[in-house]
């Protein structure tokens, strides 16, 4: 009886702490939001006096109640996916200094990641062949920005660490893609780095560049990865842009690199991307696809050269 109860309260306190600790992280984002969390709060911690009481009164006509009224795995869930989309949505703002908080960035990005790279409600499939899934999705912003969110599935032949390392060299992946106009390093850590990525103008867009944290984890034949863009005070890339430039979001990206074979992996990568674009997705998702399969035609030709 004890148990079920003191577990009930365990669950509702665990619940406050990770509004506490959302909002802290949060500050920015305002009033808003605080009052909202107080609400919450308040009304757990009534909740939890309400309990209290009724049990101390009659435990033994509430335990079953309690049972019966809420599935608390729920609770934890639902709880848990707000924390990961506020996670997604807010923009952190850091110095370069800040090497702890860019590596539990990284490390609840690899949380969020895997908690979102397989719900696929929402999401249209575009593209469905043996070596190359691809699938698309769009979030309209309060601006009006439309947010792209790509999911798509490709192998390559070669190793984790060989794409690994390809992926790190910047300058060869600037050679490869001339739509980049600038590819930096401004910290590199062992599995975390700061890259700064500008684009050309291409097609319906004009120059957009990104600041972002990657960060990487490997855990035997698997590897994630992840970017997610930062605000740094007074940031200058080394090569100024001549151009107007848009500085897009990077909310989270990232890739699942699995061994499947000697010589062979899958990669399943997500992508919510806002590049601060108003035009309609019918006008855009083929494209973006396309933009996508380049690419990896592009990967697969290095490695099988
Ligand atoms: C991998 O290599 C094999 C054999 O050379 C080739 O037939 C296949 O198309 C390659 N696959 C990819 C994804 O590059």
């Amino acid at each position: 009886m004890f148990r079920i109860y003191s577990c009930i309260r365990q669950l509702f306190i665990s619940c406050l702490n990770i509004f506490k600790y959302t909002r802290v992280e949060n500050v920015e984002q305002g009033y808003q939001m605080e009052s909202v969390n107080r609400d919450i709060e308040n009304n757990m911690n009534a909740e939890l006096r309400a309990h209290e009481d009724s049990f101390i009164q009659n435990p033994e006509n509430k335990i079953e109640d309690f049972e019966n009224k809420a599935n608390f795995q729920d609770c934890e869930q639902i709880i848990d996916e707000e924390t990961i989309r506020q996670f997604i949505d807010d923009i952190p703002h850091i110095s370069f200094q800040q090497t702890e908080q860019m590596k539990e960035i990284g490390e609840r990005g690899i949380a969020a990641l895997t908690s979102v790279i397989d719900k696929m409600e929402g999401f249209e499939l575009l593209e469905e062949e043996q070596d190359f899934n691809f699938w698309i999705k769009y979030v309209e912003t309060p601006e009006k920005y439309q947010i792209g969110i790509m999911k798509y599935t490709y192998t390559l032949n070669t190793s984790i660490d060989s794409y690994l390392e390809f992926m790190k060299d910047l300058q060869l992946q600037k050679q490869m893609d001339n739509s980049i106009d600038a590819f930096e390093k401004h910290f590199d850590e062992m599995n975390l780095q700061i890259n700064y990525l500008r684009y050309k103008k291409i097609m319906f867009m004009d120059p957009r560049d990104f600041l972002f944290i990657k960060y990487y984890d490997r855990k035997g034949d698997d590897c994630i990865e992840i970017s997610k863009s930062i605000n740094v005070d007074n940031f200058k890339p080394q090569e100024l842009n001549v151009k107007q430039c848009t500085r897009a979001v990077l909310l989270l990206s990232g890739n699942i690199i699995k061994k499947i074979d000697d010589n062979k992996i899958m990669i399943t990568t997500y992508s919510e991307c806002n590049m601060k674009l108003k035009l309609k997705p019918v006008m855009t998702k083929q494209a973006s696809k396309n933009e996508i399969k380049k690419m990896v035609k592009r990967y697969r030709d290095h490695f099988n050269q």
